[in-house]
């Protein structure tokens, strides 16, 4: 059972808020504000810099933090982890280091957040790659005909989202490894919905690269993962260039540090780097098996009750073990955003509505937007069931 996390988030206390918004940020457990505070409070240094006992510290906690993210996606090494702002960033570090060229083809899916959409067409626009979409099917899977399709015409990555913020779907992103590592293409898995809520190895699965951002697993925000395997970070040229890049320079010439250092320019979050760091312990303790098995309860009990609501569509298949915590729907003649106003106004339920940066994928289909609620363990079966009876009333009256 995880209700007895419940504790440690503050803004839980009490039954006044409902928080089904965790797609787009988790809340954080006293021990991540611990963690930072401890930085803030003990030692507000410089890491890397100043030789002094505080920086020192810095330096130690900071790799520290390294070394637990990377056991926690199961990476060979430290080294294969670059602290980035975001999943965002992340993606923008690789679409302008791999050192992509006009005609290099670059395909995607048709689900993609604007995070992995939007870096690919401006290096369209920019330096003339091929931006190949590959659509998904009714059940929010990627094609994997068309896919195959696509890798003949001699690809240099594959950037897809491994699990979906628009239905929760989780694509194979087993086979859709194979097959571009067979075809001689690199893949860059984002990460972002699929770290926080299951066990993954990037060793087993053998992807070239893997952003991911803190503030969607108990992290602070403003801090992120990109995963790359070692020997591509080696090759790769750094994208933001500067302070702590290098290890010496003249007036007219640098050496660039090994990675991870090269690509983390100017002075670092370590707040949120100590604060990722016991996020990662924290999520490590809680265990994905029981993050899973609430995540699907809740998703189950959802899934029931909504889909007997008339005129609700839901977003992606409808078994609810496909969609991971996330429950997305639209309802035929009413309003997603005065949906998710109103549930927070008349019952402190907190929902994303809109189109959850996918606006590709909804305008495609003509779609305004949709209400997506998205659990986390910390959420409870009650909460759930007050979420339903007060989203009965908000669309009797609206
Ligand atoms: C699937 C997916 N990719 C990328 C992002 C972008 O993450 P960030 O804003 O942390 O860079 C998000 C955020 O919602 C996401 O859900």
């Amino acid at each position: 059972m995880t209700d007895s996390y419940r504790a440690d988030f503050q803004i839980l206390e009490g039954d006044a808020l409902i928080y089904f918004d965790n797609a787009c940020q988790t809340l954080r457990p006293k021990q991540v504000l611990s963690a930072m505070n401890e930085y803030y409070e003990q030692y507000p240094a410089c890491g890397g810099r100043s030789m002094h006992r505080l920086a020192a510290r810095v330096s130690q906690q900071v790799d520290q933090a390294r070394a637990r993210i990377a056991r926690f996606i199961d990476a060979r090494d430290k080294k294969e982890i670059v602290f980035t702002r975001n999943t965002t960033e992340g993606i923008n570090l690789v679409a302008h280091s791999l050192g992509l060229r006009a005609g290099d083809v670059v395909i995607t899916s048709d689900k993609e957040h604007n995070s992995n959409l939007i870096p690919w067409q401006v290096l369209q626009q920019k330096l003339g790659i091929k931006h190949v979409i590959v659509a998904t099917d009714q059940d929010g899977l990627l094609d994997l005909e068309a896919y195959q399709h696509a890798l003949t015409q001699g690809v240099a990555l594959v950037s897809m989202g491994y699990v979906s913020n628009l239905d929760g779907v989780a694509q194979p992103v087993e086979r859709i490894i194979q097959l571009a590592h067979a075809a001689g293409a690199k893949v860059l898995l984002d990460g972002a919905q699929a770290v926080p809520h299951h066990k993954l190895s990037v060793t087993q699965l053998d992807v070239d690269f893997l952003a991911f951002s803190g503030h969607k697993m108990l992290g602070p925000s403003g801090i992120g993962v990109l995963y790359g395997k070692s020997q591509l970070l080696a090759e790769l040229e750094p994208f933001l260039v500067g302070g702590d890049t290098v290890a010496f320079s003249t007036y007219t010439s640098h050496e660039f540090l090994a990675a991870p250092e090269k690509f983390e320019a100017g002075l670092q979050d370590y707040a949120g780097i100590i604060g990722l760091g016991a996020a990662v312990a924290y999520l490590e303790q809680v265990g994905f098996d029981a993050i899973v098995a609430r995540e699907l309860e809740l998703n189950q009990f959802l899934t029931k009750e909504l889909t007997t609501i008339k005129g609700l569509h839901l977003i992606g298949p409808q078994d609810p073990s496909l969609r991971s915590g996330i429950i997305s729907f639209y309802v035929d003649g009413k309003d997603h955003h005065k949906i998710a106003l109103m549930l927070d106004e008349v019952a402190g339920i907190c929902v994303r509505s809109g189109q959850h940066c996918v606006h590709s994928w909804f305008h495609d289909r003509r779609l305004a937007g949709s209400v997506r609620a998205s659990v986390y363990f910390y959420n409870t079966l009650a909460e759930a069931e007050v979420f339903v009876t007060q989203l009965r009333k908000v669309l009797s009256v609206l």
